[in-house]
Order: C-alpha cells, then structure tokens, then sequence
C-alpha cells in the first residue's frame, strides 16, 4: 500500500510525506530497487549537488537491507557489509560515490568531525546513514529521512523530504511503487 499525505512540523519546508507498508524482506529489497531507479534517474543533479539520506529506526529495523538491495540494483555486485564496526563502506555506480555509515558506535557526536566524514558528502556523492542522531549536528543537512517502524510482523517506512531534491526523489519512489 502507498499514501502521500501532507506533513508540518514548525520550521519544516511542507513536502509529501510518502508511507509504504512493506509486509515483509522481499518488500524492504524491492523498496530499495524502487530507490535505485530515482537515484539512476536524477543523477545528473547528484553529481552537481550530491544526495543525502538519513535511515531511522531501531536495531533490525532494516537499514542495512534496504541499503543493501539499494547498492545491488544500482549494480554493485561484491560484497555489501554492514558498516557497523568499519562506520564507512564505499562504493562506486552510475559514476557516482555512495557512502554507507553506521554512526551506532559513536561514543559523541565530535567522533564524526574527528573521522573527517564531512568530506564524504557533497556533489557526486550519494549518502546512507544509519543512527545519524549519533553524529548530532556535525552531519551535514539531509535530503530524505527514511523512518522505518515495525508493524506488526512486516515493517513500515516514511520518506519524509527535506529538500526540493529529496521531494523528487520521493515523489519518483511513489511513483514507481505504486
Ligand atoms: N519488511 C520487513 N518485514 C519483516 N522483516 C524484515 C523486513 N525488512 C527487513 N526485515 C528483516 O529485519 C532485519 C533487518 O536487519 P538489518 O540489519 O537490515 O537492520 P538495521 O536496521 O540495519 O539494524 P542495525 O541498527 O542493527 O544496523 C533482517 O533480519 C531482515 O530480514
Ligand atoms: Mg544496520
């Protein structure tokens, strides 16, 4: 099931918020597919400007396989690790650069800026982090957040822009999954 609703919070741009229930891993991987094609589709404005992703949600949320299936359909066909102890793992596709952090670990949000991670992001650049509240505000400004909740056995995720990019990005999602 897809629903685009309208979503404010004080000082938010109001963007669609875009809701998908995803009833079981097959659905997590095919929402990740559904991800690939909006980033293949508006590459040319990543590699002018970059994309970046924050994935909220608790442990075994499904983070990791979203971000997983993400990176096969883009074409990456060695293999995709957790970034849970490396906080990085780098990949190359479409021409573009694709970091994946797992911020968990961080014992403060100083260790981003101390790792020098503010230079994996910017044009060229795709960004998927897991646990970003861990970087606090060192982490640069976010296109989508993807809040993945439990339901029930299954999961549910929002995609909630927080730019005109991240609005196309979501809104080509909705559009493929639908
Ligand atoms: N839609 C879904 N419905 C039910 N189970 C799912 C769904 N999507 C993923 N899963 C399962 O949930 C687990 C998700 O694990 P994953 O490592 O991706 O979580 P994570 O959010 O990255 O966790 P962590 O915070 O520990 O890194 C896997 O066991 C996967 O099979
Ligand atoms: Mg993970």
């Amino acid at each position: 099931m897809f629903t685009a609703g309208l979503e404010m919070k004080v000082g938010d741009v109001p963007y669609d918020v875009v809701s998908i229930e995803l009833p079981d891993e097959a659905a997590t991987e095919a929402l990740g597919k559904c991800l690939a094609g909006a980033v293949k589709k508006l590459a040319g404005g990543i590699r002018d400007e970059g994309l970046n992703f924050r994935l909220e949600g608790t442990l075994g949320a499904g983070k990791t396989t979203l971000t997983r299936a993400f990176l096969r359909n883009l074409g990456v066909t060695g293999r995709v690790r957790s970034p849970t102890f490396t906080l990085v793992e780098t990949y190359s596709a479409l021409g573009l650069t694709i970091n994946h952090f797992d911020f968990y670990r961080f014992e403060s949000p100083e260790e981003f800026d101390d790792a020098g991670f503010r230079d994996l992001f910017g044009a060229g650049r795709v960004t998927l982090c897991e646990w970003p509240e861990k970087a606090g505000e060192f982490l640069p400004a976010s296109d989508v957040d993807v809040q993945i909740e439990l339901s029930g056995d299954g999961r549910k995720i929002f995609l909630r822009p927080r730019t005109e990019r991240g609005r196309k990005v979501a809104e080509e999602v909705g559009r493929e999954w639908k």
